[in-house]
C-alpha cells in the first residue's frame, strides 16, 4: 500500500519505520521542507522517501496527519477527497491555544479536522498510544501483552483498512465507534488514553467506563 505521512516528529517517523518494515511504499513529510528530512529517512531505511505535505496526500492511498492539532489549518487544502486518513493527533490547549469549539466540548478535534480535509475518511487512531509503545512493543497476535489501539470513524471500509495496518504491526484495533463520540473516548483525559492495555482490558473499560 502507498502511505503518506505528515509530521514527521516522534509519531510520523515510528510510523514511518514500521509501515516501511512491514512492506509499505512510505513517504514522510513535514513543515520544512523534504531537504530537512535527508538524515531522518536515511536512518529510517525501508525506502522511505521525504517529500512536501502535498506530494505525501497525492501519493497515499492512506495518508497520515501527525502534527500538532494547533496547525492542522495549515495542512494541504486539497486532494484528500476519497483517501482514509489517519489523524494522531490530541488538542492539548497549552501547547495549540486555545480552540473554544473543543474546550465547550461542541466537537472534537478529529471532527474539525475531518472538516478542513474535504472528503476524506478519517479515522482517528495512534493517538492514545506513547509513541515509544508503537516503536517497541509490537506482540503477535494471541500474545497476551499485545497492546490495544483504540480507533474511531464513520466509514467501515477505512476503518478496516486502519485496523488491517494496526494487526500488521503488532497491535490490536478496538473499534470505539464513530468519529466525535467515538473519538471522544480516546482523546486526552479519558482512561483509554495512554492505556496501556491489551485488546480484552481495554474493551472492558471502553464499555464500562471511558463512555
Ligand atoms: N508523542 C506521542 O507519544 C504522541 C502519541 C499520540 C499522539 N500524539 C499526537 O500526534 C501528533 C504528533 O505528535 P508528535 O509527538 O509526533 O509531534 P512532534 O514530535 O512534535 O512532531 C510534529 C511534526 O509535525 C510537523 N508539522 C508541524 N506542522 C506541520 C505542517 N503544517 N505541515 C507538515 N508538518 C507539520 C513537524 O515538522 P516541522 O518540525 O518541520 O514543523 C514535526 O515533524 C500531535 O498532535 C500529538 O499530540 C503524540
Amino acid at each position: 500500500m502507498r502511505i503518506g505521512i505528515i509530521g514527521a516528529g516522534h509519531i510520523g517517523a515510528t510510523l514511518a519505520r514500521q509501515f516501511a518494515r512491514i512492506g509499505h511504499e512510505v513517504v514522510i513529510s513535514n513543515s520544512r521542507g523534504p531537504q530537512t528530512l535527508q538524515a531522518l529517512v536515511q536512518n529510517l531505511g525501508g525506502g522511505v522517501r521525504a517529500v512536501t505535505p502535498a506530494e505525501a496526500v497525492a501519493f497515499g492511498e492512506v495518508v497520515v496527519v501527525s502534527v500538532p492539532y494547533g496547525r492542522y489549518r495549515e495542512l494541504p487544502a486539497e486532494g484528500f477527497d476519497g483517501k482514509v486518513v489517519i489523524d494522531t493527533c490530541n488538542y492539548y490547549p497549552e501547547r495549540d491555544g486555545h480552540d473554544p469549539d473543543l474546550d465547550s466540548g461542541a466537537t472534537t478535534s478529529s471532527e474539525k479536522i475531518r472538516d478542513q480535509l474535504g472528503g476524506a475518511d478519517v479515522v482517528k487512531a495512534f493517538n492514545a498510544i506513547h509513541w515509544e509503545n508503537i516503536r517497541d512493543r509490537g506482540r503477535p497476535k494471541g500474545d497476551p501483552e499485545r497492546l490495544a489501539i483504540p480507533i474511531s470513524g464513520g466509514d467501515e471500509d477505512a476503518k478496516a483498512v486502519v485496523a488491517g495496518l494496526i494487526r500488521d504491526i503488532g497491535f490490536d484495533p478496538l473499534d470505539a465507534g464513530y468519529l466525535g463520540r467515538g473519538g471522544s473516548k480516546h482523546q486526552p483525559g479519558t482512561r483509554l488514553y495512554g492505556a496501556e492495555l491489551n485488546a480484552e482490558e481495554a474493551s472492558a473499560l471502553l464499555h464500562t467506563h471511558a463512555g
